[in-house]
């Protein structure tokens, strides 16, 4: 089929490239000429595990282009998918901006048929205003369809969401566009649900809103675990064992971040106050996830005493492993705080090092050339991203280059004992500490 892809950050260059994988031609927009020609000349504006391989492959078949001209994306498919982003105003609200403009810019355009898809997270209703936007726009009176389509993939393992998803959420409320979407998504062989436009945009708020849920429970349940002396990764190997419940988001840390959880939680409370039916327990959420962050400060102050000057190496600095997005990452924070404090941060992440050297927060910190330079000297080690590099570091080096061996494991990424036979002074989350004596 031919689709164009309007707004090739994230979401829609992986969406497209993926598409052209299985056969369809793809024409991904862009408003930012520089990322375009950045495109064409094949090189890819982020990093995401297989995604320049898919690239380069679709574009020698000429199945993919770029383009900075919206109207030639939408003369040229049949349907379009609109992904450009829904950032959050101060007060939680989404800005749909970007969203309201293409649809103008769609109206302005269209001369006969094309489906209109909405991929960016929006707020439930946004489909029939985009819908209400292009037809008083639209001077041809041209038909078309509006479909929602909300995307699940994660940052890291994107193509695999993508080209292996669980579901595919088509929102519409013609047949004959259900029919074409089905048609797109045939290759890749996943179940459809197919609903009304207003419940595929309700379930994406849904779903990443209980993701953050699950996690904010399975943090509460580690300060439990830190009070009691219980360890959290066998409580959440008792409880994920329900297949009811599942093992998987469980996984205790000093809290989610990136740039849907924070931004979708708030978002969800706002729709629904909007709504009038106050959706308070997501704002338990959120408090709990603020205070992880808190309490792992006050673990690393109250082993250390004084923070101020003393030298701490801090490992991983994007939001999550197999990314090099650092934004809204808790381990950002962490480092901003302990620099606050007076501490001397070094840092060292394996790819988000060049998008957080443009952070002001962290400007003070120094920026290791790897794991092992960033603990030299240092008097404690605080691990606050789980990168596999990691897990596989020499620890004997680690321990030989630092002053005093002290560990904080922000997510509960290395053995406690092995820690403590190694002779380090091992903190983590939601398990007990282990000091050699
Ligand atoms: C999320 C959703 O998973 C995805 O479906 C949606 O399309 C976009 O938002 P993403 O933000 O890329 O994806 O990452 P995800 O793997 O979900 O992790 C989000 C945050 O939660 C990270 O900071 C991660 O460290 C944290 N997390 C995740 C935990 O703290 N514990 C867990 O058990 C899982």
């Amino acid at each position: 089929m031919d689709i164009s892809i309007i707004g090739s950050g994230y979401v829609g260059l992986v969406t497209g490239a993926c598409f052209a994988d299985v056969g369809h031609n793809v024409i991904c927009v862009d408003n930012d000429e520089g990322k375009i020609k950045t495109l064409q000349a094949g090189r890819i504006p982020i990093y995401e595990p297989g995604l320049e391989e898919i690239v380069h492959r679709n574009v020698s078949a000429h199945r993919l282009h770029f383009s900075s001209s919206i109207r030639e994306g939408v003369e040229k498919s049949q349907i379009v998918f609109i992904a450009v982003p829904t950032p959050p105003q101060s007060n939680g609200d989404v800005d749909l901006s970007f969203i309201e403009k293409v649809s103008r810019e769609i109206a302005d355009i269209l001369t006969d048929y094309r489906v209109i898809v909405d991929k960016s997270t929006v707020p439930v209703k946004t489909g029939e205003r985009v819908a209400e936007t292009i037809k008083r726009y639209n001077r041809h009176g041209a038909k078309f369809d509006v479909v929602s389509n909300p995307e699940f993939l994660r940052e890291g393992c994107a193509i695999r969401d993508l080209m292996h998803p669980d579901r595919i959420v088509i929102g519409a409320q013609s047949q004959h566009a259900v029919d074409l979407m089905k048609k797109v998504y045939e290759p890749f062989m996943a179940p459809v649900l197919v609903t009304g436009i207003n419940s595929a945009e309700l379930i994406k708020h849904a779903a990443n809103s209980f993701l953050a849920l699950k996690i904010s429970y399975i943090n509460a349940i580690s300060a439990i675990c830190d009070a009691s002396g219980a360890d959290v990764e066998k409580v959440a190997d008792g409880i994920g064992m329900d297949r009811r419940i599942g093992r998987q988001f469980l996984n205790a840390g000093i809290g989610y971040g990136g740039s849907c959880f924070p931004k979708d939680v708030a978002a969800f409370i706002h729709i629904s106050e909007q709504l009038g039916v106050p959706f308070t327990l997501l704002k338990e959420v959120q408090r709990i996830n603020a205070g992880q962050k808190e309490r792992f400060l006050k673990l690393i102050r109250d082993t250390l005493w004084v923070l101020r000057e003393k030298k701490i190496a801090v490992w991983g600095l994007t939001f999550k492993p197999n990314t090099d997005d650092v934004r809204s990452s808790v381990a950002i924070e962490l480092v901003d705080a302990m620099l606050r404090e007076g501490a001397h941060v070094s840092v060292y992440d394996p790819k988000g090092m060049e998008k957080a050297r443009e952070l002001k927060a962290i400007a003070d910190a120094k920026f290791a050339a790897s794991a092992l330079e960033a603990v030299d000297g240092a008097e404690a080690l605080v691990i606050a991203t789980e990168w596999n590099e990691f897990a596989n570091v020499d620890f004997a080096a680690v321990k030989q280059r630092m002053t005093t061996p002290i560990v904080f494991d922000g997510r509960n990424l290395l053995n406690p004992e092995t820690m403590g036979e190694l002779g380090f002074h091992y903190h983590s989350i939601g398990r007990a500490s282990v000091i050699p004596r």
